[in-house]
């Protein structure tokens, strides 16, 4: 099947996906708690997950899924070939049941281990963003680009690592020091969102230092297809198999370089 009907599929299942967190009602009564600081899981995620694997595998019937309520979410060997649905049935779960918005599903389909197409719907305010590899990156069918200021006109939005106490000294230790290099510091608490608002250029750094793939892969397409430069916090390519910390340059502030946390902290960070 080609690019373009594959990406049609996923955003229609997206977009139902985006009616059901819509339907939400009760929430905090259908809420458990996961292993970790702040890690929540509804009955919308798992509701939704179900639904997305259900549509997706009527959209391409030969691929492999990994989401982020599946219980096991860890990457197989098998998933190196082939086609791999990566699903975040509801990323920003803390938003959505806190009423902060936004909360998004995000679906990346990777294809021999990288990202192919990937789509990330806000279905609070009906955006949609979509990409495919070489094709660029859109919002709801316009074509999108990244920020071409510098960083001393730009904002810098951060994750907060939540689930990994160990990363929080370095995490703020950066958001610090951004706060200086940088017009001002945001925190959206969705990862596939950072992403987005990297790619349709209201950011100019986004980081976290530990992410899931499900967390990122598509976003991370949808920044790169923009012009953003999206690697981990040493500089290197993303890898998709494992978790990573994530940092996206806009188009501007990876011109202008000086901006990993080894060039503005002198600290190295490794995976
Ligand atoms: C979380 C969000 C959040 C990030 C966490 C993620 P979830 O995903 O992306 O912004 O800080 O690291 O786990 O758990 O809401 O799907």
């Amino acid at each position: 099947m080609d690019a373009e009907k594959l990406t049609a599929g996923i955003e229609a299942a997206a977009r139902r996906a985006g009616a059901i967190m819509l339907s939400a009602s009760d929430i905090e009564r259908k809420t458990s708690e996961k292993e970790g600081h702040g890690n929540f899981v509804t009955e919308y995620d798992k509701k939704i997950q179900a639904f997305l694997f259900d549509a997706l595998r009527e959209v391409l019937p030969e691929a492999n899924f990994l989401g982020e309520e599946d219980g096991a979410g860890n990457f197989r060997e098998e998933y190196r070939k082939g086609y791999l649905f990566v699903i975040d049935p509801i990323d920003g779960t803390a938003n959505f049941l806190s009423g902060f918005r936004p909360s998004v599903t995000s679906i990346a389909l990777l294809k021999d281990g990288e990202p192919y197409i990937g789509v990330v719907y806000d279905p609070y305010d009906d955006l949609m963003f979509t990409a495919q590899r070489g094709k660029g990156a859109f919002r709801n069918g316009e074509r999108i680009h990244s920020l071409e200021r510098d960083l001393a006109h730009s904002l810098v939005d951060f994750g907060t690592a939540p689930y990994y106490p160990e990363l929080q000294d370095l995490t703020f230790a950066l958001a610090r020091r951004y706060m200086n290099l940088a017009m001002d510091i945001r925190h959206a608490g969705t990862a596939a969102w950072d992403l987005c608002l990297m790619a349709q250029g209201s950011i100019g750094i986004f980081y976290e230092l530990k992410l899931e793939v499900w967390d990122f892969a598509a976003g991370a397409l949808i920044a790169e297809e923009a012009g953003c430069r999206v690697t981990d916090a040493a500089g290197l390519p993303l890898t998709y198999d494992r978790k990573t910390s994530v940092m996206a340059a806009s188009a501007g502030v990876a011109r202008e370089g000086c901006y990993l946390p080894a060039d503005v902290l002198g600290i190295n960070v490794k995976n």
